[in-house]
Order: structure tokens, then C-alpha cells, then sequence
């Protein structure tokens, strides 16, 4: 296989796995990596979808946690891996677990993993898991525990808001310490690259905690029109999810991290971010007036 680095053939060999391509911080890892001339592997999910226009500078690989004849062939001479488990995959030891092994017993020395804000008090989570695997494992480790998303609006929450001008999810007045996933895949990168990362628990999350009217109340200065929040139950969330599609594990996954969010579990404010990168988390409207373009309807 070989590597390209722009347009230009290189004798390095890539030393670092990304999973998690084309999503949300995977792809913001990519295009880090690229930025600094790293040579990386990307371990694709899905090899039919149209190839991205890096395809001509990084190594593409079959990956797929399900299919384990991928593992072993994604993680032959890899060092450090960025991981992302999935948001479908919920059953840690079956679904997770055998590549995570495969990619230990194939020399991967660090993992960089992208967890979750507050995991180390939640067992129910599957990061919790994951965590516990990979520090029981010897290997070295960075744990990215990222606060909610701010591109969750822009993404999953999008119709919504771009149809109905609503923002539907069973959090009440609870606050969230938004992050952008630009600042976790900078994080990343970072880890990824310089060892003093080596062995620690990473709290990721924006500048502020904002509950959802205020979410709602940027929106609409910005977007020029009214967007409300509205707070509907947990079952009724549930419903909806399954409604659109997904399936039942991702449901309850979903819905119990917001129930844990109610209760003010998502509020907390990290320095991680500024301490890594040595600038200010990306500000929550940056984020908006940045994506403003995904909420318009016309
Ligand atoms: N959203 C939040 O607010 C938040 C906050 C903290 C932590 N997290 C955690 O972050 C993770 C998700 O990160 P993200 O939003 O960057 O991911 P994402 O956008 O949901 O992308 C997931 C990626 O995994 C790939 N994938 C799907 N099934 C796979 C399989 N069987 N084997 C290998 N790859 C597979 C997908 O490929 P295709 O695109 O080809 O389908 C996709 O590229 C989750 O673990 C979530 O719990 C999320």
C-alpha cells in the first residue's frame, strides 16, 4: 500500500489508525493530521461510499468492528490509534472488545480514545468499559472525555430546528458545557503526537455551560428567527428516536445520557482544553454564526 503526502510519495511509514472516519471528530483528526504532514492510516467503515478528496494522501483501510477478519490487517505496524467506538455499538465486550484486543496483541503502544464527560461515575455508559479495558491493558493510553457535542445540533438536531424551529430533548433547565468537536479533534491530534499526552484523563468541554433556552435564544439571534426549546419526556424521546430509525440499544444510550445531563451531571467547565491547546475553547457562538448554513430552511 502507499502513501501519498501531496501528490508527493513518501518512505515514511504510517504509524497511527484513525477510526471514526467520515464522522463527526474523526474527520476533524484527518484533517489535522494532514495539516501537520503526519503520515496516518485511516481505518474506513464503509469502502463504497465515495472516496474523500484525502483519499490521494492517506493509506485507506477496511475497518470494521463487526467483521474481525478487518482487525488484524487495519492494525499490522500501527503504534497509536485514535478510536472511536461507534454510537450504534452498545455491547462493549461483544462488539468493541475483539478489536481493541487484536489491535493490543498487534503492537498499537497508545490508544487515544474519545470518551465521554463524567464517565469515571458512569458504569452504564459503554466508555466506561472501554476505558477499563484499555487501562487493565498495560498500554498506554489518553482518554478524551468530551462534554456534549455542539455539533449535535447541526447534525442530528438539524430538521428539527431547520423545520419545526425546535430543539426537542428531556434536559429541562439542566446546563450542558457544549464543546466543539474542532477543539477535540485539535485535543486529538495533539495526543496523537506528542507523548508528554501519554497516560492522562482529558476533561473536554467549551468555555461556558448553557441550558437549552439559551441554546434556543443564540440560535435565534442569529439565525434572524425564533427557535424554542422544547422539553419533552424521556419516553416520549425514546419514541421519537425509535420512530426515526434507530435502534433500541442507541436509544436508551441516548436518552440516559440526557437523563444524566437533567440532573446537572453536564455542566461542569474543564481548562483542559485551553491547557492542551494553549488557546479558548471555541465559543458556542462561533459555533452558530460557523454553521449557520445548516439551520436555514429556504
Ligand atoms: N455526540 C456527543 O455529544 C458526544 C459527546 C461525547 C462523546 N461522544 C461519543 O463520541 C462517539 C461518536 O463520535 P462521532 O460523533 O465523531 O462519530 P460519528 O460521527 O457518529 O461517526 C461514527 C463513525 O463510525 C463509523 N462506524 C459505524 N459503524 C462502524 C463499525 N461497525 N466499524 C467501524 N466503524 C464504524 C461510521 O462510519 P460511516 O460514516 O461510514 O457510517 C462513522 O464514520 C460515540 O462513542 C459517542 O458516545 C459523543
Amino acid at each position: 500500500m502507499s502513501i501519498f503526502w501531496i501528490g508527493e510519495k513518501i518512505n515514511m511509514a504510517a504509524e497511527i489508525l484513525v477510526t471514526g472516519v467520515p464522522g463527526n471528530v474523526g474527520s476533524e483528526v484527518v484533517a489535522g493530521l494532514i495539516r501537520l504532514g503526519i503520515p496516518f492510516r485511516v481505518g474506513l467503515f464503509d469502502l463504497r461510499a465515495p472516496h474523500p478528496e484525502y483519499a490521494e494522501q492517506v493509506e485507506i483501510i477496511h475497518f470494521d468492528f463487526l467483521k474481525p477478519e478487518t482487525h488484524r490487517p487495519a492494525f499490522e505496524g500501527i503504534k497509536r490509534l485514535f478510536l472511536v467506538r461507534p454510537p450504534a455499538l452498545a455491547n462493549v465486550e461483544r462488539d468493541i472488545a475483539p478489536a481493541l484486543r487484536t489491535a493490543i496483541d498487534c503492537g498499537v503502544e497508545h490508544i487515544v480514545f474519545l470518551s465521554i464527560q463524567g464517565v469515571e461515575n458512569n458504569r452504564i455508559v459503554p466508555h466506561h468499559k472501554i476505558e477499563q479495558i484499555i487501562e487493565e491493558s498495560g498500554v498506554k493510553f489518553t482518554f478524551l472525555r468530551a462534554s456534549f457535542f455542539m455539533q449535535n445540533l447541526s447534525t442530528t438536531q438539524a430538521s428539527k430546528i431547520r423545520n419545526h424551529n425546535e430543539i426537542a430533548l428531556p434536559v429541562g433547565n439542566a446546563k450542558t458545557s457544549f464543546i466543539d468537536v474542532r477543539d477535540i479533534g485539535a485535543v486529538a491530534v495533539c495526543a496523537l503526537t506528542d507523548p508528554q499526552h501519554e497516560n492522562k484523563k482529558y476533561t473536554l468541554t467549551g468555555q461556558e455551560a448553557l441550558d437549552y433556552h439559551q441554546v434556543a435564544g443564540k440560535l435565534t439571534a442569529i439565525l434572524h428567527r425564533p427557535i424554542h426549546y422544547s422539553d419533552p419526556s424521556v419516553f416520549r424521546f425514546i419514541y421519537h428516536q425509535l420512530r426515526s430509525g434507530h435502534q433500541l440499544g442507541y436509544a436508551l444510550v441516548v436518552a440516559g445520557l440526557y437523563t444524566i445531563t437533567r440532573f446537572g451531571n453536564a455542566k461542569q467547565v474543564s481548562q483542559d482544553v485551553q491547557r492542551v491547546l494553549g488557546r479558548s475553547p471555541i465559543s458556542f457562538d462561533q459555533f452558530v454564526r460557523d454553521y449557520r448554513d445548516c439551520w436555514q430552511n429556504g
